[in-house]
């Protein structure tokens, strides 16, 4: 089984005002405890908020690369900027890619009061 990593914010840690995440769009979220760092994003889309670990099931990198950006150009799907893998933003399950079938890591997020805090 894999420890839990320590970085891994705790529930009603604030995260962000949602009017600073743009529909649709997405932003990174880090947090570093000692040596270990957890990496999340959160994707909002038609009025929801998702939240994903940013770790992709394929080689486990970050989705956004560089540039940050975790939606297709068309913003109906999550991209790894790794190898091209593609990712329904409602639950995500790849469904095109070097990991077809697999999924996301979900990291609850909830809006409180206009402000993104950890579920
Ligand atoms: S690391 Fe995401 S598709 Fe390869």
């Amino acid at each position: 089984m894999e420890r839990l990593n320590p970085a891994r914010p705790a529930a009603g840690v604030t995260l962000c005002r949602l009017d600073e995440i743009a529909d649709p769009g997405s932003k990174d979220f880090r947090f570093r405890e000692g040596d270990r760092l957890f990496a999340g994003f959160v994707v909002r889309k038609d009025g929801a908020l998702v939240g994903y670990v940013d770790s992709c099931p394929h080689n486990g990198w970050p989705l956004g690369g560089p540039s940050g950006r975790h939606l297709t150009r068309e913003n109906d799907l999550i991209l790894c900027s790794g190898h091209g893998a593609l990712f329904r933003i409602g639950d995500g399950v790849c469904t095109s890619g070097p990991c077809a079938d697999k999924r996301l890591e979900a990291w609850a997020v909830v809006v409180v009061d206009g402000v993104v805090v950890t579920g």
